[in-house]
Order: structure tokens, then sequence, then C-alpha cells
């Protein structure tokens, strides 16, 4: 049975049950969090909270730092009640507008925030890590607050569907000519050397593994460059890859159906690859 958290209980998922009047259902009016966890402790949560915390105050949403804060121990309570304090495991985070009748503007002062969490088991897969995936390009028709982590994700949806059909696992989304990010992860280029990846901007959400990857790449000597990479320097580039929090980052040796460098993972990505995953299993590593 595993055991979830709804507005102040825990207690059994499949008893937790939301209103059909739910603002998240009917507006996708809510902002979440993914958040990875390895032997009980959650990577990064700092930089999780933050976004969860700016994101909630950009859309009014009325449940500020304390709040958002307190969900730690949350996700804490739900590892340890679902067996999930040793290997690895996600918990995902929704704090929504509350539910009340259907207005488009804002329900009335006092409406309760829904409030929602589960931990899950989580796997990385090692194909992914090691051999890579494919990825397709796709329109980026998604609003301009891309920053916000919103609950409203057709756009994702859209273009992980269309590379779901083109047997890819990712779709890198183009606007205006140039690589935004991927579907749900943030997408980096390797040109002459340097790791390219789009500047934070409304145009992105940032990637708390993007901010961990560019670090690693720092840290190794590898150059990071925030210039946007247009579209004809994505398909010649030598090497591509994705961050993510349930991906890490993970080579792209294919995109649109051809090769990407040689069709294999390339030593740049290699090389910031483990440097990420260094710093993602060191806090667990420490504390054994
Ligand atoms: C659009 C988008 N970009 C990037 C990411 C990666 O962010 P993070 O590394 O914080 O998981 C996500 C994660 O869901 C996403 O949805």
């Amino acid at each position: 049975m595993t055991t979830a958290y709804l507005n102040g209980e825990y207690l059994p998922k499949e008893k937790a049950r939301v209103s059909v009047d739910d603002r998240g259902f009917v507006f996708g009016d809510g902002i979440y969090e993914v958040v990875r966890v390895i032997e009980g402790s959650i990577f990064a949560w700092p930089e999780h909270a933050r976004r969860m915390t700016h994101g909630l105050s950009e859309v009014r949403i009325p449940f500020g730092a304390p709040d958002v804060d307190g969900l730690e121990a949350v996700c804490l309570r739900l590892l340890a009640d679902n067996d999930l304090t040793s290997g690895e495991a996600t918990v995902y985070l929704q704090v929504t507008r509350g539910s009340a009748p259907r207005t488009h503007y804002f329900p009335p002062a006092g409406t309760q925030p829904t409030v929602y969490a589960a931990a899950s088991r989580f796997t990385p897969s090692p194909t992914m890590r090691d051999d890579g995936i494919a990825a397709i390009t796709f329109p980026d028709f998604r609003w301009t607050r891309c920053d916000l982590k919103t609950v409203n994700l057709m756009g994702a949806v859209l273009a992980r569907e269309a590379a779901h059909e083109a047997g890819a696992y990712e779709a890198f989304l183009i606007r205006d000519g140039v690589l935004t990010e991927g579907a749900a992860t943030n997408a980096f280029a390797v040109i002459d050397g340097v790791v390219r990846t789009y500047p934070l901007s409304n145009y992105i959400l940032p990637g708390v593994s993007r901010h961990y990857a560019l670090d690693a790449a720092r840290d190794v000597g590898v150059r990071v460059s925030e210039v946007p990479v247009t579209q004809q320097e994505l398909l010649a580039a030598a090497e591509l890859f994705i961050a993510g929090t349930t991906t890490d980052v993970a080579p792209v040796v294919s995109l649109d159906g051809k090769p990407v460098g040689d069709g294999k993972p390339g030593p740049v990505t290699r090389q910031v690859q483990k440097a990420f995953l260094a710093k993602l299993y060191a806090p667990a590593a420490a504390a054994r």
C-alpha cells in the first residue's frame, strides 16, 4: 500500500481524493516539483524549495516559503512510511489554488490551496545513461512563462507524444529558430568543445540539474556558454545531451533520426556526466 499526503493527512494513495472543482483539475492552476532521493536524502532540496516558493509567489498562490520549507518533512515522512529510505526514489509535490466554484479570476480569499505529495521507487535507466537517447525537434509553442513549473503541461505533453510516436525519448523545442530546452529536460549542445545551453529567462525552466550540470562542466575544465544554439548549429553539433531530475545527464545520440556526431555518446558529454553523477551521489556516499 502506498501512503500519500493530501492537505495535512497521510493516507492510502487510492483513498486520496481531490474535488472536481479543484483549480488544478479545471485550469491547471498549480505549481509542482519532482525531487530525487538517494538513500533517503533529498538531492538539492533547497534549490527545489526555492523554485517552488518563487513559482507560487509569481502565480500568487498563497503558500509561502515557510509552507514550502515544511514540505521537506512531508517528503521525509513519505519516504519512511513507504520504505524508500534506501535505494533511489522520487517525490512528486503539487500545490494548486484550491477548490472553488469555477471562475477564471481568483477564488475568494481564504480558499485553502490543495497540497499533495507522493513518493515512488525510482530506478535510473542504465540504457539512457550509458547508450544515450534519441530526440526529435519540435516547435516550442508553449506560453512565455516557461520559467514557472506549472501543472499545465499541454506543450510538453504534445511534444513528448510526438517524440514517442517517432520512437524517440525527448523533443528538442525550437522557438524563433533556436533550441530552448527539452519538453521535460534542459538541452545542451557541444560546439567547438564548449557546452552551450539557452540562458536563464522566461523561455526555459531553470532546471536544478541544468545548474549542477553546468557546475560539473566548469569543475572539470569544460567551457560553458549560455548563448542560444541555432537550429542550424543544433543539426551540426558534435554532441548533444539533456539534464533533468529523472534523466540526470544523458547523451543524445540521434536527432530527427540522424546520428549526432558518430552516433555514440561524445567525450565531453561523458566528462560532464561523470562529474554530474559524482555530485548527485556524493551526499549519500558521505553519509555512509
Ligand atoms: C520543461 C522542463 N525543463 C527542464 C526540466 C529539468 O528540470 P530539473 O533538472 O529541475 O528536473 C524539467 C523538469 O521537469 C522541465 O519540465
